[in-house]
């Protein structure tokens, strides 16, 4: 009994394809995951499928250019989320503040290296590249205005905040995870209302 011809060897080369993209697309997004800035934008579609292998947001709180601390200033200082996200209340997105929010504060001369930071990026009229922790895959669409004003809290979908010296990414932004709380609470499962 004899196997069909060369049956054996293109299995062999089908897997060794397969590995090869498998650990190229890792290599390679590696350092676009720590590259991605925050203004970078939706997602690409191998996001999510990287996110199911564990290799990059779930549970990553990527370093900031900045040393900033939401344990410091939402917890210990109690400023308001909104304080500084205040567009999540009336758009889509929620935004990080502009770095003329944080000179409101930081003006004053000082010998913090991380707050001297802030004083240069004002002073060169430059944005702070802020890290992007969360990001959905660019064929869903998210609405913040709509949560907030219905009462969903940030911490459901951040966890606790407050409580993070770096930003984390706590839930799985999956699928499933926007499903079962909206079953909870008879919001929409229309495909379309997160699909475009
Ligand atoms: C003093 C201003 C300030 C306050 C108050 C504040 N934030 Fe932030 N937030 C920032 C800045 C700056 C960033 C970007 C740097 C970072 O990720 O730490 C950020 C980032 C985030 C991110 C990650 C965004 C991303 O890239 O995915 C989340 C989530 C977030 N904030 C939630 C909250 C919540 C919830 C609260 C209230 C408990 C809060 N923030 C209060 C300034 C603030
Ligand atoms: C409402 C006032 C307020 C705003 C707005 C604010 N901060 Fe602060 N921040 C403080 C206070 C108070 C401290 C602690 C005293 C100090 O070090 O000046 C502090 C401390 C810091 C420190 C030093 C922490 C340390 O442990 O050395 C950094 C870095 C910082 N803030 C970054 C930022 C950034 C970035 C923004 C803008 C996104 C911002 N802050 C906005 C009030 C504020
Ligand atoms: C129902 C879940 C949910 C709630 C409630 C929620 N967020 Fe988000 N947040 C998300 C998701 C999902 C993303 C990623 C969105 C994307 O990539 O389009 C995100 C992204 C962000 C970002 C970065 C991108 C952006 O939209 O600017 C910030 C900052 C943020 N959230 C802050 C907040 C704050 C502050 C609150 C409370 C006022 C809040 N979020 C409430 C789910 C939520
Ligand atoms: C913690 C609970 C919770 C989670 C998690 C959640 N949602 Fe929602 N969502 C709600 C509630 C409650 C409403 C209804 C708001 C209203 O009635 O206006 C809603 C409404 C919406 C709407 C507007 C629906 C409409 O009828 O126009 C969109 C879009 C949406 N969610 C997308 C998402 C996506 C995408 C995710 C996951 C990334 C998600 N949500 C995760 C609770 C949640
Ligand atoms: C409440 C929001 C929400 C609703 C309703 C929703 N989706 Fe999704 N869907 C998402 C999010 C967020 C993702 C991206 C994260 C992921 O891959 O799970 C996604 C991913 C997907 C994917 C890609 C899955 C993958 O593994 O790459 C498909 C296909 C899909 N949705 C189809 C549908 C269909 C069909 C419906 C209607 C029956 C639907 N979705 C309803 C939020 C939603």
């Amino acid at each position: 009994m004899q196997f069909p011809l060369g049956s054996l060897s293109i299995f062999r080369i089908v897997l060794l394809v397969v590995v090869l993209l498998a650990g190229l697309s890792a290599v390679q997004y590696r350092p676009d995951v720590s590259g991605r800035v925050w203004q970078a934008g939706k997602a690409a579609w191998w996001d999510s499928r990287l996110l199911d292998l564990g290799l990059t947001g779930w549970g990553q709180a990527p370093k900031q250019p900045i040393a900033f601390s939401h344990a410091l200033h939402a917890g210990e200082y109690g400023l308001d989320c909104l304080y500084c996200h205040s567009a999540a209340r009336v758009s889509p997105v929620a935004h990080v503040p502009p770095v003329q929010t944080c000179m409101g504060c930081h003006a004053r001369p000082t010998p913090n290296p991380e707050i001297k930071k802030i004083q240069t990026y004002w002073k060169n009229q430059e944005p702070i590249p802020w890290v992007r922790v969360h990001a959905l895959p660019a064929f869903t669409r998210f609405n913040h205005k709509r949560h907030v004003r219905a009462g969903v809290d940030c911490q459901s979908c951040h966890g606790e905040v407050q409580r993070m010296q770096r930003v984390e990414q706590v839930s799985s932004l999956k699928m499933g995870w926007c499903v079962t709380c909206h079953d909870a609470h008879q919001a929409s499962k229309d495909c379309l209302v997160c699909h475009y």
